[in-house]
């Protein structure tokens, strides 16, 4: 008997497919002058300016995901103010003619930014612990309550270690503004953007991220006492995942979860702040209510996952610092077509988005990993042009293989890597043609489609619709920093023609469905757009 959350669940995603003569549900115009306000702050709350790094950490780019050598840092505010610079802070602001935007470390769909984070953190330098919202356009956080000193002793003595809580929310409006009842997807691409930027930025300070993977959402909202905001009519942010940060020389941390009478001391503080007005008006998407409701999670049992240990293959990447990567990724508005990489550095870059063990991102530990990898190789030197196929989770090989096309071949390409060649050809205009016609798909030097073990991952827990898209999204951020390393560029691309991917591979129902696009290659610069620092808008700050 299949539930009624997993029935609407997947009744969403259904109606929310592009198809070559229909695309989802959406205004069909750009309603310009009610665009949201990418940054959401809280009004009459105490602000603490932070401090923009002096230097960055000097971490090489393969540190970020050995963790060889970043030492851990303590836990102070100049630390912490560090650690938001380099995973949710601004990146740069762009410019032509009379316009002006700013783009952030995480990347969003539409440069709309859905996404806000919250921390919980401890007595800081001579300031006593609180629950915060981060503002990254004043790199400022923004006191919403504060914390006595005994109830933060307890999250301490609970968790077994020192750290401090970051959370993530989402704005749904942002991004239904722009692409409709398609929004909530984007939305869900994004948290696993933010959350990958969470963990390898603390990577840096030398320091892990775990998901509280037990608490249900209705726990983390009073944790972060939403339910004490005035929020204005689908402007609100709806709770996502909590996580601890913690040293990485704790061997591990105990739980995943807060108890419940750590929660109810939370939601139970003098919360403040009023959220700014991020349009003049909103439009309801029926459609993303309900999905919320299908895909609300309830408490679940915590759990620990474990990915293997398996060293790496060693990175390809002649990468310089790992914050200099981090600040310059971008997504790249075109390809030149001509761009190509060799196939070991082809084989790393793959290698990078496979789960393991005390390696960053993936060891935030949402999941059994359920996202797998089409991909059409158009430019790989000496790797024959076709169709490949990444298994990031061996478990589900033989279930893929039973739901494909028998023609396909199956042949292994590489003693490390899980690859397999499928069929060969020239997918250029393929690739283009599903993923919206986007010519950056064809021009690159290979793209590709996240592929989720969809329908046995839903049924008992339709909650994890929304995990899908943060993992994909996880991938998708280890594969912008990626290409930056090999001195190429990618792009996320949410905009996909959903079932005309599923031909490609012969499915004929809803076991694994197509997810979310990427696309690397030689960029070509757009010299039109000035750039600028990210924070010359702010006077500099002591401590
Ligand atoms: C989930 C997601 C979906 C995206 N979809 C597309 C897309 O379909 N086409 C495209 O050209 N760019 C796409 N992008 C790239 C965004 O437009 C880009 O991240 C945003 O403009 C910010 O620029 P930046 O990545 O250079 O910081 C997507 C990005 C994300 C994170």
């Amino acid at each position: 008997m299949e539930s009624r959350s997993f029935q609407g669940v997947v009744r969403y995603h259904e109606q929310t497919k592009h198809h070559f003569h229909r695309f989802a549900k959406s205004l069909g115009y750009m309603d310009w002058d009610n665009q949201p306000n990418p940054f959401r702050t809280y009004e009459g709350v105490e602000i603490i300016r932070l401090p923009l790094l002096k230097s960055d950490p000097a971490a090489g780019y393969d540190d970020l995901y050995t963790r060889h050598g970043n030492q851990s840092r303590p836990f102070v505010l100049e630390q912490v103010a560090g650690f938001l610079e380099l995973s949710l802070g601004l990146s740069a602001w762009k410019s032509i003619p009379g316009s002006q935007w700013s783009l952030r470390i995480n990347p969003s769909s539409g440069n709309l930014h859905p996404t806000e984070s919250h921390l919980i953190l401890p007595p800081m330098d001579t300031r006593e612990a609180g629950v915060f919202h981060y503002n990254p356009l004043a790199h400022a956080l923004e006191r919403r309550a504060v914390v006595p000193r005994e109830l933060w002793r307890e999250v301490v003595t609970h968790m077994g270690y020192e750290g401090f809580l970051v959370a993530l929310s989402s704005i749904y409006w942002r991004e239904s503004w722009k692409y409709g009842e398609r929004g909530f997807r984007y939305c869900n691409h994004d948290v696993g953007h933010a959350l990958a930027c969470l963990s390898l930025s603390a990577s840096l300070q030398g320091w892990k991220v775990k998901c509280l993977n037990g608490l249900s959402d209705e726990e983390v909202q009073r944790a972060l006492g939403f339910h004490e905001v005035e929020w204005v009519e689908e402007e609100e942010e709806h709770p996502e995942i909590l996580c601890f940060v913690h040293s990485d020389e704790a061997p591990d941390v105990g739980p995943r979860r807060l108890p419940p009478d750590i929660v109810s001391a939370l939601s139970g503080l003098h919360f403040s702040g009023k959220p700014n007005v991020l349009s003049r008006d909103t439009y309801r998407w029926e459609a993303i209510g309900e999905v919320a409701l299908h895909a609300s999670k309830p408490v679940t049992p915590e759990k620990k996952y474990r990915y293997g240990a398996k060293e790496p293959r060693g990175s390809t990447a002649p990468a310089p610092g790992a914050s200099k990567i981090i600040r310059q990724r971008r997504s790249a508005v075109a390809f030149s077509g001509r761009g190509s990489l060799a196939r070991d550095q082809f084989l790393s870059i793959l290698e990078r988005t496979l789960p393991r063990d005390d390696r960053p991102p993936f060891d935030v530990e949402l999941m059994e990993p359920c996202i797998h990898l089409l991909l059409f190789v158009h430019n790989v030197l000496e790797l024959e042009q076709g169709l490949y196929f990444l298994v990031r989770n061996a478990d589900h090989m033989a279930e893929i293989q039973s739901v494909s096309n028998p023609v396909l071949q199956w042949r292994k390409v590489d003693e490390d890597v899980p690859l397999f060649f499928l069929q060969a050809g020239d997918f250029r205009r393929t690739a283009t043609r599903v993923s919206c016609d986007q010519e950056i798909a064809g021009e690159s030097i290979f793209s590709l489609g996240m592929i989720a073990r969809f329908r046995e991952t839903l049924r008992e827990e339709p909650y994890r619709y929304r995990h899908l898209f943060w993992e994909s999204g996880m991938v998708g951020q280890v594969l912008y920093l990626e290409a930056e390393a090999h001195g190429v560029r990618g792009t996320g691309m949410g905009c996909f023609y959903d079932d005309p991917v599923h031909e490609i591979m012969g499915f004929k129902d809803n076991a694994y469905q197509s997810l979310y696009h990427f696309t690397i290659g030689e960029p070509v610069e757009d010299r039109r757009l000035g750039s600028h620092p990210p924070y010359a808008h702010l006077k500099p700050q002591r401590l």
